[in-house]
């Protein structure tokens, strides 16, 4: 998704910015650009494709300047283009940032150009730089310009504007989506992402919805309200060290964030537990009554966070006999849905930020819940500050669009959901499992050992178009989390069944040119699965078999066989999901695609 950083300092901020937009490649782009003020002028340069392109254009010519704004772009409203690309720019008076769609762009260019302003590119953004520059022409300042025209502005945005008349001034704003504000020492920065600007700062204002910020020469900083009223927001030090947003030793920001599972599996359960029992309490002071009076869950999510939540059904209803309903953010927002009394609404999201849950939570918010708990990995987040109660995943910045420790930590945290509900609602203690998650970690250490082996296991996939996941009962949605792995960063078409569905249909694409991949723990569905695995067998199929060591599934000519450490049952969603994860980047790696920032795919999706 698009990426906004902006800078007023005492010093050259081209590098500053430019680290910005480095800092913000996961999110996924096509288009960077930047502005800057220098000796009264707009000075802007723009680039099709990578950062390093547009860092190659401003190391032939630099932009010198305290006072900018720069953006990477995803493309929404216009190809891929450098003409597309931002800051737009309106008579190289006024210069804009935009993430976001502005829905009712259309009607306002043809107003625009009516009056006499002609455009250069397709994008909805554009329109905001010309509506500024018609109020400028009025006599308004920059920040009661903004202020004025973004009440004319339908959709979402997060703006950094700036304006040739006034040398040391960015403005904000903020409207359904993210944009932080750095403090720093005489110096003040705008980013959508605190993760752009920790080289600088590790002190963030997080703007609310609808407010606007000024930010002036000597760090001033002026907030206001969506009513214009003056208001104070407080400073948050970032929790995550800067060192998560380098790749280490790593190959790819998705390698390290896989091998990082052992240790944010132990931050994600630390002081949620005591000896024998999950602390209730980790969700807030207001969880033990209202995990009481819960008699139904919706889990409302997308993409790899929905796949946790499809976990959570099966755990929620087996330990906790509470029953659940999951689907997709983008489905639940438009439907009219039926909210049985006593039903919590939960939301999963690693950013906090996609707009279809967060949409989903506002509706929710309309309707007859009890209450709303978000499980999410960014602290200060639009869908945390929004929600009743949060649990906060732990997982640290995940820069790699495919999302690895940031879904395994969503399904503890899901499990300690499971537990609470249960311990609350007078159930026996589930101790084998809080005993089972403590060991979690070094069991997925003893996992990630058997890396090398799945690397070979790869090469048998890299010359395939198709593969096929198996998986039964909780393992299903790990199924599904497999193929969504393969599919996003190989570009293998893949596709996950419920290994008794199998028969159905699907058994007829079976051939020696399709693999087909099974989970296969040490669990009440072992022998179903099996059957179904020689369904796959007699039809000619290519098994690859990731089983628990108990089971005694054999490797043989068609059936490539890795066997995992037993785990508790309850857990084993968690476990081989590792394998599955490693088997999609090696065979990414091996394909020689762009691993940690797929093509068409962004990070955190803050458009619909
Ligand atoms: C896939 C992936 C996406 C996200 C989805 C939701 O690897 O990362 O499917 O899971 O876009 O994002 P969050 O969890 O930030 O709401």
């Amino acid at each position: 998704m698009c990426g906004i950083v902006a800078a007023v300092a005492q010093r050259n901020v081209q590098e500053i910015l430019l680290e910005g937009l480095r800092r913000l490649e996961y999110r996924g782009y096509d288009s960077s650009g930047m502005t800057v003020l220098n000796s009264g002028a707009l000075t802007r340069h723009r680039a099709l494709g990578k950062v390093a392109s547009l860092a190659a254009q401003l190391a032939t010519s630099a932009l010198p300047g305290t006072c900018g704004i720069a953006h990477t772009r995803w493309a929404t409203h216009g190809k891929p283009s450098e003409a597309n690309a931002h800051p737009h720019h309106s008579s190289n008076q006024v210069a804009v940032v935009h993430n976001g769609i502005i829905e009712n762009y259309e009607r306002i260019k043809d107003t625009l150009q009516a009056s006499g302003y002609s455009f250069t590119s397709e994008t909805d953004t554009e329109v905001i730089a010309h509506l500024l520059a018609e109020k400028l022409a009025t006599g308004l300042n920059l920040f009661e310009a903004t202020q004025q025209i973004v009440n004319g502005l339908g959709g979402a945005y997060a703006l950094g504007v700036m304006s040739a008349a006034e040398p040391s001034v960015v403005v904000g704003a903020r409207q359904g989506s993210p944009l932080v504000v750095g403090v720093g020492i005489d110096e003040a920065f705008l980013a959508s992402d605190p993760l752009a600007l920790l080289q600088v700062t590790d002190r963030f204002i997080y703007l609310e919805e609808g407010d606007l910020v000024e930010l002036r020469e000597h760090g001033d900083i002026r907030i206001v309200d969506r009513q214009g009223n003056a208001v104070e927001r407080p400073i948050q030090t970032f929790e995550h060290g800067d060192g998560a947003a380098s790749k280490g030793n790593y190959r790819h920001y998705m390698l390290k964030e896989i091998f990082e599972q052992p240790d944010v599996i132990s931050a994600a359960l630390e002081g949620r537990l005591s000896d024998s029992s999950v602390l209730v309490e980790s969700f807030g002071p207001d969880a033990q009554a209202l995990f009481q009076s819960t008699r139904q869950v919706h889990i409302i999510a997308c993409g790899t966070s929905y796949h946790a939540g499809l976990v959570a059904r099966y755990w929620l209803e087996r330990y906790a006999g509470v029953p659940v309903q999951v689907e997709v953010a983008s489905e639940y927002r438009y439907r009219h849905p039926v909210v049985p009394e006593g039903t919590l609404f939960v939301t999963l999201s690693q950013s906090g930020e996609t707009a279809d849950t967060l949409a989903a939570l506002r509706f929710a918010k309309t309707l007859s819940y009890i209450g709303s708990l978000a499980i999410c990995n960014v602290p200060g987040s639009s869908l945390v500050r929004e929600s009743d109660m949060s649990l906060m995943t732990r997982a640290g910045p995940e820069i790699g669009v495919a999302s690895t420790k940031a879904f395994t930590t969503q399904l503890v945290a899901l499990m300690l959901l499971t537990l609470s509900v249960s311990k609350a609602k007078g159930q026996p203690e589930q101790q084998d499992i809080v005993t089972a998650l403590g060991a979690l970690p070094a069991l997925c250490q003893q996992v990630l050992v058997l890396d090398s082996q799945i690397e070979t296991l790869s090469q048998a996939f890299a010359e395939k178009h198709h593969a096929l996941f198996l998986g039964r009962g909780a393992h299903y949605p790990i199924a599904l989390e497999g193929a969504l792995k393969l599919k996003e960063i190989s570009y293998i078409h893949a596709e996950a069944y419920p290994a008794g569905e199998l028969k159905h249909g699907p058994l007829a694409l079976v051939d020696s040119e399709m693999p087909v991949i099974s989970v296969a723990p040490n669990d009440d569905l072992l022998e179903k699965l099996k059957s179904n695995l020689q369904e796959v067998r007699a039809r000619g199929g290519q098994l690859f078999v990731f089983a628990d060591e108990r089971v005694g599934i054999s490797e043989q000519d068609d059936v490539r066989v890795l066997t995992l450490p037993h785990v508790h049952e309850a857990l084993a969603p968690l476990l081989y999901t590792l394998p599955l994860q490693l088997l999609s980047y090696h065979v990414a790696v091996l394909k020689g695609t762009d691993v940690d920032q797929p093509r068409n795919l962004a990070k955190s999706v803050t458009v619909e």
